[in-house]
């Protein structure tokens, strides 16, 4: 359907144009305007080239009254902050898991902020408090989606790698494989029949990342967050991790296992970071690299969901506002904001000054080692073994999925 060819309705475009233009949405494609007058209108009035809309837009739009579209215009140009900057196709994307809340949202804030030419996925079960919308109008950008995964379930994992598959997003540079749940009381099992917190932690992410590698950029660079609660020398507070086998902690017998989740919960960081050593033995860097991060203690965060309600007051109401004072007092310092533990795990995965690094452990933006345990290479080995035969059934080969 052609526009209609009348100054008056190109003037009216422009306008329309015009309040796009403001509201940022100017790579939309007019394809329909052949009128040599209306076309030279639209490029003097709205001051836009190449600029287009899908014609049935195009049409209704035209013929939208010129206070409306003044309204639009005046309503955006107050709250510039507001505006987005939708000007360019993203070159490459980058996956946060756990990126709605928590350190993952702030990582990826500080992401979608440095790399405005990256698509940010953030993905995890839910968006319930509309991590990616906020980001998108806190920076006045469109540069951040959300995808849901539940890394509890293998079928929902791979689920969740078709449809990234089917919406053709450019290669991934970045992986932040950051999702986590600490389960600090008795076993419990998922619907795979997997301890929880294996499968969430370690287990639900390496299918991830099988299943995601056909997208990868050459050099992808994926980063695990781990904690210090891996290593027993850090005296964390949490029980020792305890690497036994991958197939006892995967499975483990329910009348013999600690009643203590929470050593669950630090052994399985322990695996993030044994998981990462075995990547590094074996990927050549130059397809990828892999380092871990320990953020410190972030009281405030969902971690401590599954805690009794006076724990979950203390974590969410009280520690946050002591973060300045604990910092001088308690874990070398290591205690900090999720916004501040969050710019630095955005600094670990993609900065100039840590590319090229690979197998590095880092706490905050130091390079530390990493727990004894963690460089045993037959651990190593053991947790590579079961996982790779459990991912791919021993069909095929770990990260070039069919
Ligand atoms: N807080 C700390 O003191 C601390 C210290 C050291 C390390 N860490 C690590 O930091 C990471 C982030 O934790 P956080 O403290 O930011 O906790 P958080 O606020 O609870 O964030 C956890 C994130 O993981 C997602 N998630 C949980 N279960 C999932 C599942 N089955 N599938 C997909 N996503 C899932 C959550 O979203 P949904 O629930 O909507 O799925 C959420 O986005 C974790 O790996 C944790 O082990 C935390």
């Amino acid at each position: 359907m052609p526009l209609p060819n009348s100054t008056e309705n190109a003037i009216n475009l422009a306008a329309v144009l015009s309040a796009l233009k403001t509201l940022a949405y100017q790579n939309y494609q007019v394809p329909a305007v052949h009128d040599e007058e209306l076309y030279k209108s639209i490029n003097k009035y709205s001051g836009i080239k190449y600029c287009s809309l899908p014609i049935e837009v195009a049409t209704r739009l035209v013929h939208t009254p010129r206070f409306v579209l003044s309204f639009v215009e005046t309503r955006s140009a107050i709250k510039p902050e507001k505006k987005l900057k939708r000007t360019m196709a993203f070159t490459h994307t980058v996956i946060v898991t756990g990126g709605t809340v928590g350190l993952g949202y702030y990582a990826a804030l500080n992401i979608a902020k440095a790399y405005p030419q990256y698509l940010v996925v953030l993905s995890s079960r839910t968006d319930r408090e509309s991590a990616a919308q906020k980001i998108n109008s806190t920076l006045g950008q469109d540069n951040v989606t959300f995808l849901a995964l539940d890394l509890s379930s293998i079928a929902k994992v791979k689920k969740y790698a078709k449809e990234y598959s089917s919406k053709k997003f450019p290669p991934i540079i970045a992986l932040l494989l950051n999702a986590g749940l600490q389960f600090p009381n008795e076993v419990t099992f998922t619907a795979d029949g997997f301890e929880s917190t294996f499968q969430v932690n370690h287990l639900g992410h390496a299918i991830l990342l099988h299943h995601l590698s056909p997208h990868f950029a050459p050099g992808v660079r994926v980063t695990l967050t781990a904690s210090g609660t891996h290593d027993p020398a850090q005296k964390s507070g949490m029980p020792d991790a305890i690497y036994t086998s991958a197939a006892d902690l995967a499975r483990p017998d329910p009348k013999t296992v600690t009643k203590d989740g929470r050593q669950r919960y630090s052994t399985s960081k322990l695996l993030n970071v044994m998981f990462g050593y075995a990547l590094v033995r074996r990927i050549p860097s130059e397809q990828m690299t892999v380092n871990s991060f320990d953020p410190g203690l972030m009281p405030g965060t969902g971690l401590a969901r599954e805690y009794s309600s006076f724990m979950r007051f203390i974590w969410n109401h009280v520690l946050p506002h002591l973060v300045p004072v604990l910092k001088l007092l308690v874990m070398d310092g290591n205690i900090h904001l999720p916004a501040e533990s969050g710019a630095n795990l955005a600094w670990v995965a993609l900065s100039k000054e840590t590319a090229g690094k690979n197998g590095v452990y880092y706490s905050g933006k130091k390079e530390i080692p990493s727990s004894i345990d963690s460089h045993i290479v037959e651990k190593q080995d053991d947790l590579w073994d079961w996982t790779v035969k459990e991912v791919t059934g021993g069909e095929e080969e770990y990260l070039s999925p069919k």
